[in-house]
Formats: C-alpha cells, structure tokens, sequence
C-alpha cells in the first residue's frame, strides 16, 4: 500500500457565519452563535484523532475590528462565555487551550477568562487548540522580526521561526469553509508547505464527517515539498 501523509497540525479559516444567519433570515450574530457549537464538535474529532496534535483556528483576525461595534461585541462575549462554559469539555477531551495573535487590546477580563483557561487546562495532552484572535500573518512576522533583531540574533529562517508567537510547527493540512478560496493573512509563513482544501459549507453547517472526509483526501494527496 502507498505511503498516506500523517496530519498532525490542522488550520482552519471558520468562515460563512454571516452567510449561513442571512440565509435563515437572522441576525449575523446567530451564526456565530452556532458557529461556536461547530468549534466544540471539530476540536472533539480532533481531540480524538491519534495523530492530531495541534488544530489552529482563526477566530479573530486584525481585519475583524471593521465590523460594526455590536457584532465585535457580540463575538467577544461569545468566546469568553464559551471559554467559560467548555472548561469541562477541554478537560474531557485532555485537550490544552493556546493563542496566537496579540491580545493586548481584549477587555481585561476577556483576557483574564484567557490567561486562567490556558493555565487550567496546560497539562493537557491530547490536542493543542490553538485560538488566533486579534491575528494578522504579516504582524506576527513582523513582531517575530522584531524580536530576532532585539536579541540581537542574525535574521535567518530557524530565528525567525523560532520567534513566532505560534511555536505549533508548520501546517500539514488548511481547510477554509464557505467557499472563498483565499488564504486572508493566515499563517502565511507555517502554510508554506501546507495542503489546501476550499469546501463550500458554511462553518455552522460544518461536521466532524465532512471533516473526515477531507482528511481521508489529505492522505491520498502527494506532497512533494519541492521534490520529484
Ligand atoms: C467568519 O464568518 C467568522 C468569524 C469572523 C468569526 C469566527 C467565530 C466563530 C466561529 C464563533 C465563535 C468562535 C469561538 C472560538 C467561540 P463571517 O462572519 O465572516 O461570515 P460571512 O463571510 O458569511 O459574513
């Protein structure tokens, strides 16, 4: 039997919450409210995939501060409450929450709910979910830049890497939902080498055995990394 890849670090843009609430004709906010159901239900397949170490989720993005102020809001007391309300599942699912992005401007007190999940939860071996909030691809490479030249290291590939905000490894797999094929300031360094996989589903409407089958295409596929 041919060699399949192994999926270790899993990336995903969740997008299409606008959408799936406009077809239904509600508030955009009600698919974001459904929105966060599919994140528990695609870290819970991750959580208990063998060989998924790591599911990074873009959740916020530096663009995300256009939206009107009532949805910004919504979406922050979203994730605090679910941050909240999940605590027993990322400890069912032995699952470790991590960020990536600068959370400087958050609400104390959505930064407090973040910095006691992730302490609650850093022993935590199954999976790493790995939230991108307030995250920008070229901010954080320019942050890491920054950071290589204020230790005073040379610029190279390793420094750079190594100074990311996430230290999760490149991407093996990105799926993107709601059939927009872009990758929007998203990981542009750790997808270098990635697979892309575009499916039309709405992020509400996204399941564990859609997923499954995007996994199962990820397998088959043939990674070069530039070889023959
Ligand atoms: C994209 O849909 C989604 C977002 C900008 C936010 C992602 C948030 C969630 C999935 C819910 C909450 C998350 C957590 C972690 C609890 P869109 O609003 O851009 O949709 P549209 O393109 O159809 O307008």
């Amino acid at each position: 039997m041919d060699k399949i890849n192994i999926l270790r670090h899993l990336a995903i843009i969740m997008d299409g919450n606008g959408r799936w609430a406009k077809i239904r004709g509600k508030v955009r906010t009600e698919g974001h409210k459904v929105g966060a159901e599919t994140v528990r239900d695609i870290t819970t397949y991750c959580a208990k995939q063998e060989t998924i170490e790591t599911l990074t989720l873009y959740a916020f993005s530096t663009e995300n501060w256009k939206r009107p102020k009532m949805e910004v809001n919504f979406l922050m007391r979203l994730l605090d409450n679910y941050l909240r309300n999940e605590l027993s599942t990322y400890m069912e699912l032995d699952t470790r929450f991590e960020t990536i992005g600068d959370l400087s401007p958050f609400s104390n007190s959505l930064k407090q709910t973040i910095s006691e999940t992730k302490e609650l939860t850093k022993n935590n071996k199954s999976l790493v979910q790995v939230l991108a909030l307030n995250y920008g691809s070229r901010d954080e490479i320019v942050r890491a830049a920054n950071r290589v030249i204020a230790k005073d290291q040379e610029l190279t590939e390793e420094s750079l890497t190594a100074s990311l905000d996430s230290s999760y490894g490149d991407i093996d797999l990105i799926v993107r939902t709601s059939g927009e094929q872009r990758l929007s300031n998203f990981l542009l360094w750790q997808l270098s080498y990635s697979e892309i996989f575009f499916t039309d589903t709405l992020w509400p409407d996204f399941t564990a055995s859609e997923l499954e089958e995007i996994i199962e295409n990820f397998q088959q596929r043939n990674r070069k990394y530039g070889g023959i």
